[in-house]
């Protein structure tokens, strides 16, 4: 069980976000909407365009697929829509309360960022960034230990994570004594534990051989069909045709898109 003390600091990320965000009436079930989203980097005397223009809805439930060439954008796309950084221009829409109340990030506070980024979105990353001083169960703890959540509560949702996982052998054990598939396994659980809207994977399984990069698919499926909406990122294009959808980012644009819902059986024939 993780304890924290000491005072606390007030970071703020960025000094011009004053203005509290008002909430907009969107389509229930519509999760996220994203409109001509821009994001250029500055580096010396070049300017790249990591994102031009880009628009997405995703609906409840729904599994999509951002799949591209390195450097066309996805994790620029996943920063933009975990609020991990800020684009130039356009609207992130969340529908925050899941019944039809949108606040666009991009006018967010940071009290309202913070709140975001805590409770309503789950990131999983490629490197799967636990803390390898904390075990499977501290590191899903966590989130809802910094969300002040009851050390009861925190207990049952954790081991049943992890049981739903198939982890709750392993809820002692550090990072360093678990696999790559089982660590990637415990970020999802942690991604999970504060209910998010929607789950915003970052090259999941790149880092996995075949048959735990199939498992990992069976646990995203499994999330979609008990209602969860899924971004995911990714090189592997077969595993990508299990998605709803599969959307191709090409120097910073959508420049693709086609139905997948392949079986998860016959991706790897
Ligand atoms: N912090 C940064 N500063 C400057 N340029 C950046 C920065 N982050 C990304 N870029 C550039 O923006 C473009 C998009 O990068 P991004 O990381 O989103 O690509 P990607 O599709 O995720 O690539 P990969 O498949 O290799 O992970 C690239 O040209 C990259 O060099
Ligand atoms: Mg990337």
């Amino acid at each position: 069980m993780i304890k924290i003390s000491g005072k606390k600091k007030k970071v703020r990320m960025n000094k011009q976000r004053n203005a509290t965000a008002k909430a907009i009436r969107i389509d229930p079930d519509i999760i996220l909407t994203v409109k001509d989203l821009t994001k250029t980097y500055i580096v010396g005397n070049s300017t790249i365009t990591a994102l031009n223009k880009v628009n997405l809805t995703i609906k409840k439930g729904e599994f999509i697929a951002v799949v591209g060439p390195s450097g066309s954008g996805k994790t620029t796309l996943i920063n933009c829509l975990g609020a991990l950084d800020f684009p130039d221009s356009g609207n992130i829409i969340y529908n925050v309360d899941a019944k039809g109340m949108g606040l666009d990030i991009m006018l967010m506070t940071n009290k309202q960022l913070k709140k975001m980024r805590l409770r309503k979105i789950g990131l999983i990353f490629q490197f799967y960034n636990l803390f390898p001083i904390l075990t499977a169960f501290e590191n899903v703890e966590l989130p809802m230990v910094i969300d002040k959540k009851d050390v009861k509560f925190r207990e049952e949702k954790v081991k049943s994570l992890l049981k739903r996982i198939g982890l709750e052998e392993r809820m002692d054990h550090l990072p360093t004594q678990m696999s790559g598939g089982e660590q990637q396994r415990v970020t999802v659980a942690r991604a999970l534990v504060n209910d998010p809207l929607i789950i915003l994977a970052d090259e999941p399984t790149g880092e996995l051989d075949t048959e735990t990069t199939t498992n990992i698919m069976k646990i995203f499926l499994d999330l979609k069909n008990a209602g969860e909406s899924i971004l995911m990122v990714t090189h592997n294009l077969r595993i990508a045709e299990v998605a709803d959808r599969v959307i191709t980012l090409t120097d910073g644009e959508f420049t693709g898109k086609r139905t997948g819902g392949k079986p998860i059986e016959d991706i790897y024939n």
